[in-house]
């Protein structure tokens, strides 16, 4: 049977496969190399409400439980991204609202919230994975351990009431059944409440050719006509749109009910913008897939090159973007020594599909490559200070999408 559009169910078909892939962040021990999970990735583009999706997503357990090996605070730079989010929330959003009740949805370790606990604001996060929300309940941060539901929102509203603001980072892309959020949140929200959530953008994402922005927990890539679309389904209303440079690129999409508050003159032109670029159109995306095997070629040649000539090469920031990567242009061990990273649970495993060996970052300095491919450029800024001394001495770096500046 075809497939079916997650939003509007619209019949659809994939425009190009990234070949079999494993879970992103699923890093592995040495005895865990058989039987890993695979799932095919396809990609497909609905030209009736513009939604970029996957077509086939791996079951949410197999991605969100209690090995998921991403915290939000392990970077620096993101962290002070969320201060400054949690600033706009209170200063421009809910400034003269008395006793604002906060929810966010996928709160990970609390690194958002506690800009918000500090404040002295009502707020809960939900999240589903046991091991992250346990580093936001130990710092005092009120969590709820669950999927956010029409279910869950019912009885958050009875036990709390309505919700002010609800928020989201990089997490609504993450869910397949995109229309229980946002019928959830359409039960949570306050009459005049907002909700604000910001994802990788898709017109970054075509522009750059940053294909490692699709992975399994990135069911959607979102646009403002896509988001648009999906809102009127709940009588929600698109009301801003902020482009952020994090993740290489993304947008904070405001929404209120329908008629509540006032659409700024950016929905409307940027709207217009991404219909006049391309974005809406099925042509933009053969010209992506082409442009997806260049890059995978360029990189192959890169590393070939480099090997042949007898250098050495390490990987830097086992991202889950990296996955994509790795497994789409088949880099294993043959090219790279290891790949070095701060988290704790990757580090000692093994890089999920390919099998490349994760090392904690502090042997870095002292291992010395001659070459290191670049996986985090979303945090390139962090890490070209934290490595200075390497790049002064003559160490060399390459991006993972050529093309892609590193901005030193
Ligand atoms: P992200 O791209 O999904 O935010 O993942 C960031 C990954 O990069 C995470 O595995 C930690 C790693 N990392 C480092 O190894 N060193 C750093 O300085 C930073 C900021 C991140
Ligand atoms: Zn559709």
């Amino acid at each position: 049977m075809g497939k079916l559009c997650l939003v509007c169910n619209c019949p659809i078909s994939p425009f190009m496969t990234f070949g079999r892939q494993p879970i992103a962040n699923r890093f592995l021990d040495a005895t865990s190399f058989e039987g890993e999970y695979y799932f095919d990735m396809d990609v497909c583009f609905c030209p009736n409400c513009s939604m970029f999706q996957l077509a086939n997503t791996p079951d949410p357990e197999e991605m969100f439980n209690d090995s998921y090996a991403f915290y939000t605070s392990s970077s620096r730079f993101m962290a002070n991204h969320f201060k400054e989010f949690a600033r706009y929330v209170l200063e421009d959003v809910v400034d003269d609202k008395i006793d604002p009740f906060v929810v966010e949805i996928g709160c990970n370790d609390g690194t958002m919230l506690k800009n918000f606990k500090s404040a002295g604001i009502r707020h809960l996060g939900i999240e589903p994975s046991r091991n992250v929300a346990s580093v936001a309940i130990s710092q005092g941060i009120n969590t709820r351990v669950d999927f956010f539901s029409p279910n869950l929102a019912r009885s958050l509203v009875s036990d709390y009431g309505v919700a002010d603001v609800i928020l989201a980072t990089n997490v609504i892309c993450h869910i397949p059944d995109v229309k229980s959020v946002f019928e959830a949140v359409s039960i949570l929200l306050a009459d005049d409440g907002v909700f604000i959530f910001e994802e990788p953008y898709l017109k970054d994402v075509i522009d750059k050719t940053t294909y490692d922005q699709i992975y399994d927990e990135h069911t959607f890539l979102f646009s403002i006509n896509s988001i648009n679309y999906l809102s009127k389904l709940f009588t929600l209303e698109l009301i801003d749109v902020l482009p952020q440079s994090t993740h290489g690129g993304s947008m904070r999409y405001v929404l209120a009910r329908q008629g509540k508050r006032t659409v700024t003159d950016r929905v409307f032109s940027q709207l217009v913008a991404e219909v006049n670029s391309g974005l809406t159109s099925p042509h933009t995306y053969d010209k992506f897939k082409r442009n997806c095997e260049i890059k995978r070629t360029e990189l192959l040649s890169t590393l070939k090159n480099i090997k042949s000539a007898g250098k050495s090469i390490v990987g830097y920031a086992a991202t889950s973007k990296s996955t994509t990567i790795t497994n789409y242009c088949s880099i294993t061990t043959e090219y790279l020594d290891c790949i070095f990273d701060t988290t704790p649970l990757k580090i000692g495993r093994y890089s999920p599909g390919t099998h490349i060996p994760v090392r904690d970052h502090v042997h870095f300095r002292n291992y010395n490559p001659d070459y290191v491919l670049l996986f985090a450029y979303n945090h390139a800024a962090e890490i070209m200070e934290k490595e200075r001394d390497y790049t002064l001495n003559g160490g060399h770096w390459i991006s993972c999408i050529p093309g892609l500046e590193i901005q030193k």
